[in-house]
């Protein structure tokens, strides 16, 4: 599974650096080429002599090191990377990456690169409780930045706790999992996400409410699973996922014309809140108040992005097409009658009601309808929702259903 991989391994200070020794010895019997890097607090429990004679070449450690900028550069040097592991990963260069610092090479890397990165923590059990680190740790999950450990057990400080640093074989496993072929491997998807705003004029919008958090899930849960996704965006409360092909929209019109030219996909996935209505006569400088006389507007109709998708013909039409019905009552037959006017294959129904805290909350309670009838899922974390359509749809892409 390591064969042929390039990682770029990055050793932070803490007395767990001693088992980074073993780790490196690990990945090269596997195959793996292992470029090491170390801050300088990481040289005070390892030498870098005994790394780069494991690794079996240099070891980078200063960031004005020129001979180095010269022969690769540290741009370089991160990006040629097909994994960055940090192991250790210290409390403190857990804070810069949560926080985007570069005042190393090790922090200068970790921001230069679109690479994907896995963290093994190694901390005292204090400093890993602590509010801070938990903080940033959040971070880092939402930056997609993978975890391994931290293990409780007694502590080097002599206290137990949560904050060992996962044993080499432990890390080693997290890698490969990393490696492994994953369902949607070669998969392309397009997946809608968030409000269109529709202007009035520069200043003023009309938009449905959405804070993108499902679409936004979804897009992560496929990613995931290996397919290469077609984000298409308007302006969201959440951040689009790291690592997905995020295209940004403001109107219906716009994300039209996105999902128009990005139509070569496994898999469509209508997650955004479309306005219904776009105004025809929207100006173009900021409408005056005018002593209580109220502008005229007048409304047009925006394309239903889905529908227009799920009615292509079969040479254009992705072959899964998923709408979703945002309902307040009878949600199971407003969501059928939604699929077949529409002509989507599946649709996601869930029931907004404010009572359910569903709109703009964390959780959701879907209905998954599809030719076969009405599924109803628990209520779950959006998250969950996501995985669980994810693997849906993994299954009937593959054929596995
Ligand atoms: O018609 P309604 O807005 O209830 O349908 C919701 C579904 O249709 C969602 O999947 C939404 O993304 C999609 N939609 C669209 N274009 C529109 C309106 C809705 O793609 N103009």
């Amino acid at each position: 599974m390591l064969a042929g991989k390039n990682i770029l391994l990055i050793i932070s200070g803490g007395i767990a650096a001693f088992k980074s020794l073993d780790l490196i010895r690990r990945m090269r019997e596997r195959g793996a080429s292992v470029t090491p890097v170390m801050t300088q607090a990481a040289s005070e429990f390892v030498t870098p002599l005994s790394v780069s004679a494991l690794a079996g070449v240099q070891v980078y450690q200063d960031l004005f090191d020129l001979t180095a900028e010269s022969d690769m550069g540290h741009i370089q040097l991160s990006r040629s990377a097909d994994l960055i592991v940090v192991a250790p990963a210290s409390a403190d260069l857990l804070a810069k990456m949560a926080n985007g610092l570069a005042n190393d090479l090790a922090s200068t890397l970790l921001l230069a690169t679109d690479t994907p990165v896995l963290i093994a923590p190694a901390m005292n059990v204090r400093m890993w409780d602590h509010p801070a680190t938990q903080r940033n740790l959040a971070q880092l999950v939402a930056d997609r930045v993978h975890i391994v450990g931290p293990n409780p057990g007694d502590m080097a400080c002599g206290e137990y706790g949560l904050g060992r640093m996962s044993e080499p074989l432990e890390i080693i496993d997290a890698i490969a999992a990393h490696f492994a072929p994953r369902p949607l491997d070669g998969h392309k998807v397009l997946v809608t996400s968030g409000p269109t705003h529709e202007p009035i004029d520069p200043v003023r919008y009309i938009a449905n409410r959405s804070s993108g958090a499902q679409g936004t899930a979804i897009a992560a849960a496929l990613q995931d699973l290996g397919a290469d996704v077609r984000f298409v965006t308007g302006p969201a409360d959440v951040p689009p996922p790291n690592g997905v092909h995020v295209i940004q929209v403001e109107s219906a019109q716009d994300m039209f014309d996105a999902v128009k030219a990005n139509l070569d996909v496994s898999c469509a996935i209508f997650a955004a809140a479309v306005a219904d209505w776009r105004v025809e006569n929207a100006s173009g400088s900021k409408i005056k108040k005018q002593n209580g006389a109220l502008p005229e507007l007048s409304l047009t109709e925006n394309p239903d992005i889905l529908a227009h998708v799920a009615q292509l013909g079969t040479d254009a039409r992705p072959p899964l097409v998923i709408g979703f019905a945002a309902e307040t009552d009878d949600v199971i037959e407003n969501a059928t009658a939604k699929r077949a006017r529409k002509g989507c294959d599946w649709i996601v129904a869930n029931d907004v009601s404010p009572e359910t805290g569903i709109m703009g909350g964390s959780e959701n309670q879907a209905i998954l309808v599809t030719e076969q009838g009405a599924d109803q899922w628990p209520r779950l974390s959006k998250g969950d929702v996501a995985a669980k359509l994810a693997e849906r749809i993994a299954d009937q892409i593959l054929g596995t259903s």
